[in-house]
């Protein structure tokens, strides 16, 4: 992309300068930024993109607690061929820049926090340290009847839906956030804290149309947050940015890490 997109200078002169005062950067992740490690992003997960096994259903119609009471072999089935792609992926140069970048900011006494929607533990495995997750993780699984969590090992489960180590009679779920569950309640007030407290706020691979990971970007524009969206396309949170990066994160994030890092060294 290079200087074919001005708008990366002012990107990383507002990271520069906040980082050079300690204050705090924030960022909201969304499934665009797992995009290149060769996982499909939620709104565009259509059947033809997915598994010849998952033709013909909808992911909205599988992510709910419904779903999983009325069929949890279906659910459990659907979830475990999304947790082994999750495991052989592998975190894209995105990814790897927001680790760089959260070092660059806590080297220098500021707070680096990233709100991700993604269960794919991708941020984590890129070297990202302060993360919140907040629609769980699919690598983490949970008892239905006594809460305790597993994490079940790199290879298909045996059965479906499979049984609970806890419980005789307990099912094990997805410990992942589904359409009419509560996001973890300690995980979103630290997620608004950062983005209230922050100097540049990001948004990044994320349709901004899920609620309340969407309102992050407001709580961080009220509090005077530069706001900074990276996506190759226009999304409802388009308007309340400052500054859109419109390319693919795993292109356009190396680049804004390596200028940022540029006006560092020459301040
Ligand atoms: P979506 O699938 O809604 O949006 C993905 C966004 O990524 C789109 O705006 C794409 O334009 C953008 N995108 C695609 N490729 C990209 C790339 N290479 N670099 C940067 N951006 C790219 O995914 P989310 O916004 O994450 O919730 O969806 C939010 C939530 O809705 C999910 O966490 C999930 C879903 O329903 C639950 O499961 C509760």
């Amino acid at each position: 992309m290079g200087s074919s997109t001005p708008n990366i200078e002012a990107a990383a002169g507002a990271l520069a300068r906040a980082i050079a005062r300690a204050s705090g950067v924030a960022v909201l992740t969304g499934a665009g930024v797992s995009a290149e490690s060769g996982l499909c992003t939620f709104r565009e997960n259509s059947v033809d993109t997915m598994d010849a096994l998952w033709r013909g259903f909808d992911p909205m119609s599988l992510a709910t607690p419904e779903a999983f009471a009325q069929d949890p072999e279906r659910v459990t089935r659907w979830y475990d061929w999304r947790r082994l792609g999750c495991l052989a992926a592998e975190p894209n140069p995105g990814h790897l820049a927001l680790a760089g970048l959260e070092a660059l900011v806590v080297g220098r006494g500021g707070r680096f926090t990233i709100a991700t929607q993604n269960v794919d533990g991708l941020h984590q495995r890129a070297g990202s340290r302060g993360v919140l997750e907040l629609h769980g993780s699919i690598l983490s699984w949970r008892c239905t009847r006594t809460g305790r969590h597993v994490t079940p090992p790199p290879t298909p489960f045996e059965r479906f839906p499979p049984g609970s180590p806890h419980h005789p009679e307990g099912l094990l779920r997805p410990d992942v956030v589904w359409f009419g569950e509560m996001l973890p309640e300690l995980v979103l007030v630290e997620a608004d804290e950062a983005a209230r407290a922050c100097g540049v706020f990001l948004t990044i691979g994320t349709s901004g149309v899920v609620y309340p990971a969407a309102g992050l970007l407001h709580s961080a524009r009220r509090c005077g947050a530069v706001c900074i969206e990276v996506n190759p396309d226009a999304t409802p949170a388009s308007g309340s940015a400052h500054v859109s990066l419109r390319a693919p994160s795993g292109v356009v994030l190396p680049e804004l890490l390596e200028r940022t890092t540029a006006r560092l060294v020459d301040a």
